[in-house]
């Protein structure tokens, strides 16, 4: 005869071991997922990023490539780190594992920026940066620069491409952003980007001279050579990416660099 007392499967003891035993089962096969996939997200992460400094420079189409196409295509690009306030290669620095968003939120690898030195509004700006450059027989053809600020909603996320001259907008693609669409949302539209081709972006001084401009200037004038059509019905975002391209091309950005690599050249 079965003793009902020494086995009750309805005791508090017996769910909590069920429950327990599930949770554990559960958080292992979660945790292992997560472990299992961390190496494809990464990879795709990669693949992102690439994506967008190849479509930035008007070397790949909004359309999906395939991972090695877009691998290959990338495989034109040098890619380096560099010093923003002396403009020179630090070769120091591992470029696989820099992540240079998180460094713009480290103390020890930022500085905090106020006032009329923090156009773009990113508050800390990195001491590093990526760059990717393009170099063919005759010198450098192309430079990818990451370039970022803050819009109306939020901060822009992007990368511009500037010709061998230094001084020609290639492109311009922003992959992460806060803004409307239809409104600030605009900037993702394939007929805005594609007016950014051949824009100037310094003035005979050095100054970063790009415009957000309503209505354009006479196209035999001086002014027009730095102007894009501003956004309509998002002038907000227009000014912030007309202050986020003057801060990424400026003394505090890039200016540096741009000035080594134009003395090199
Ligand atoms: C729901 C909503 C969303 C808006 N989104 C944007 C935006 O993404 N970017 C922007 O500059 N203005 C946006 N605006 C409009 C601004 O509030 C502001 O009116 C506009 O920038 C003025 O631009 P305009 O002088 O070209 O008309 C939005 C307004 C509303 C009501």
């Amino acid at each position: 005869m079965v003793d009902s007392k020494a086995f009750n499967k309805d005791s508090i003891s017996n769910i909590l071991i069920v429950a327990v035993s599930v949770c554990l089962v559960c958080s292992v096969l979660v945790a292992g997922t997560a472990v299992a996939l961390k190496p494809a997200q990464l990879a795709n992460k990669q693949l992102d990023i690439r994506k967008n400094i190849l479509r930035a420079a008007g070397l790949m189409g909004e359309d999906s490539l395939p991972g090695e196409q877009v691998d290959e295509l990338f495989g034109q690009f040098s890619v380096k780190i560099i010093d923003l306030k002396s403009g020179e290669y630090n070769d120091e620095i591992d470029i696989d594992s820099f992540d240079q968003l998180k460094s713009s939120k480290d103390p020890g690898l930022s500085n905090a920026l106020s006032g009329d030195d923090d156009l773009a509004t990113l508050r800390r700006l990195e001491r590093y940066s990526l760059v990717y450059l393009v170099e063919g027989e005759h010198g450098l053809e192309k430079l990818v620069l990451p370039i970022r600020g803050y819009g109306l909603w939020g901060t822009l996320y992007g990368y511009v491409a500037i010709e061998g001259d230094l001084n020609t907008i290639a492109g311009l693609a922003f992959y992460q952003h806060k803004e409307t669409p239809g409104l600030g949302g605009e900037v993702d539209n394939p007929d805005w980007k594609a007016l950014w081709a051949g824009v100037k972006i310094f003035t005979p001084d050095g100054s970063p001279a790009i415009s957000l401009v309503k209505t354009r200037s006479a196209a035999e004038s001086t002014a027009a050579a730095y102007e894009v059509d501003a956004l309509s019905g998002a002038t907000l975002t227009s000014r912030g990416v007309q202050n986020l391209m003057r801060f990424w091309m400026g003394d505090m950005g890039f200016g540096p660099f741009l000035k080594n690599l134009s003395k090199e050249a």
